[in-house]
């Protein structure tokens, strides 16, 4: 992995599907980043070769970039040597290229599902488990992939471990509403989307699970133990442009009051605030007392969009407790999320050679 200082001078970074949702996202974030600076964008045959301001289809309230308007959008392939790549692909074509630049020597923070529950690979919300950044040394390129977990998964774990370190968590049901641009671009046909719900999102229900319980989990010898806990979600798509929300209710491992949860809640940190990481929220969860919030189009820019936001918390019947979170699918669940990841990447000394 090539060197850099952050903070004295700024990382020269490509973004892979940078003409999609998740990759405006990231392409908007990075002109202002104070650590990395966009150098590269590259997308599919169909966009190569062209500016980016002509081949993507701009989709974010705020104007393109004037830089990156400029750029000549090119190949998914390390064909150039950059230190930092964030991939913003579909994990149908993510895993052989974000290995292709972990060989070349970058670090690849991914949004891809390709390589999430590989040994060697930290599935990391940097709040939670930073210390699973330690996986990434144990890959065999010289640079190293690290994963960004799935977006319904980031915000959901972000109120599930403040509860899981102070009370333990049994088990838990989980019934999402996940945002249409959750689907990417263009996502899901206009007929489809209005005046309906869909309950089905391929593969979002293993997904829950599986990376909880790796998050959560205990760093080993041979890699994540994967925490025990028992997680049913059923995931759905509705008709909101941005922001997942999640109805929760979980059993824990002991009897618990409300002011303790909500204590819990508002007493999380996460990440060490002498990092100063630029895209760390003040608060990771935000308690909101209204009785009818979070709701996506109000709450889903609390935090600059990286706050798990949580409200309606109440009495469970049948399991304990239940509430309702929200969090930014393309933000903290993606490009806000990445970048945070790489900030933390660089704080901990992964992209000094
Ligand atoms: N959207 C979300 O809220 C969200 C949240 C978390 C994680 N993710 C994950 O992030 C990744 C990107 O999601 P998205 O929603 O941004 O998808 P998207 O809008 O469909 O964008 C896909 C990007 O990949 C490029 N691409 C597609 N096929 C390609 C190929 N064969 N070779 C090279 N480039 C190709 C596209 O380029 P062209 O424009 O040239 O076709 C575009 O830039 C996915 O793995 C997704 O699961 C998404």
């Amino acid at each position: 992995m090539s060197s850099t200082r952050p903070g004295r001078e700024r990382t020269p970074c490509i973004v892979l599907g940078a003409t999609g949702s998740v990759g405006q996202r990231l392409v908007a974030l990075l002109a202002e980043h104070p650590w990395f600076e966009l150098a590269a964008v590259s997308a599919s045959d169909r966009s190569r070769g062209r500016s980016y301001g002509e081949a993507c289809s701009w989709s974010l309230p705020t104007p393109m970039p004037r830089a990156a308007a400029q750029l000549t959008v090119g190949g998914i392939e390390p064909v150039e040597e950059w230190p930092l790549v964030f991939s913003a692909l579909g994990s149908e074509v993510a895993g052989p290229a974000e290995e292709a630049w972990a060989r070349s020597g970058a670090l690849v923070v991914s949004n891809a599902s390709s390589h999430r529950m590989r040994a060697d690979v930290p599935l990391v919300v940097p709040e939670i488990n930073p210390g699973h950044l330690a996986l990434a040394r144990r890959q065999p390129t010289r640079g190293a992939i690290l994963a960004n977990p799935n977006c319904s998964t980031i915000g959901l774990s972000l109120t599930l471990a403040p509860l899981w370190l102070a009370f333990g968590i049994e088990r838990l049901h989980v019934v999402t509403m996940q945002a249409l641009s959750g689907a990417g671009i263009p996502g899901v046909p206009a007929l489809s989307a209005l005046d309906n719900l869909v309950p089905f999102i391929p593969g979002e229900e293993e997904k829950l699970p599986r990376e909880t319980a790796k998050i959560l989990g205990t760093l080993t010898a041979e890699g994540v133990r994967p925490a025990s806990l028992s997680l049913s979600a059923q995931c759905n798509r509705v008709a909101v442009l941005d922001g997942h929300t999640a109805c929760v209710s979980l059993a824990l491992g002991r009897e618990v009051g409300a002011d303790e949860l909500r204590a819990a809640w508002e007493g999380f940190r996460g990440c060490p605030s002498e990092l100063a990481l630029p895209s760390a929220p003040p608060a990771p969860v935000l308690y909101l007392e209204e009785e009818d919030a979070p709701q996506p189009r109000l709450h889903r820019e609390l935090g600059g969009g990286m706050a798990a936001v949580v409200g309606r918390l109440r009495p469970c019947p049948v399991l304990g407790w239940r509430y309702v979170t929200l969090s930014h699918n393309t933000l903290r669940g993606a490009a806000g999320g990445a970048l945070l990841l790489a900030e933390l990447a660089a704080s901990r000394g992964l992209l000094e050679g």
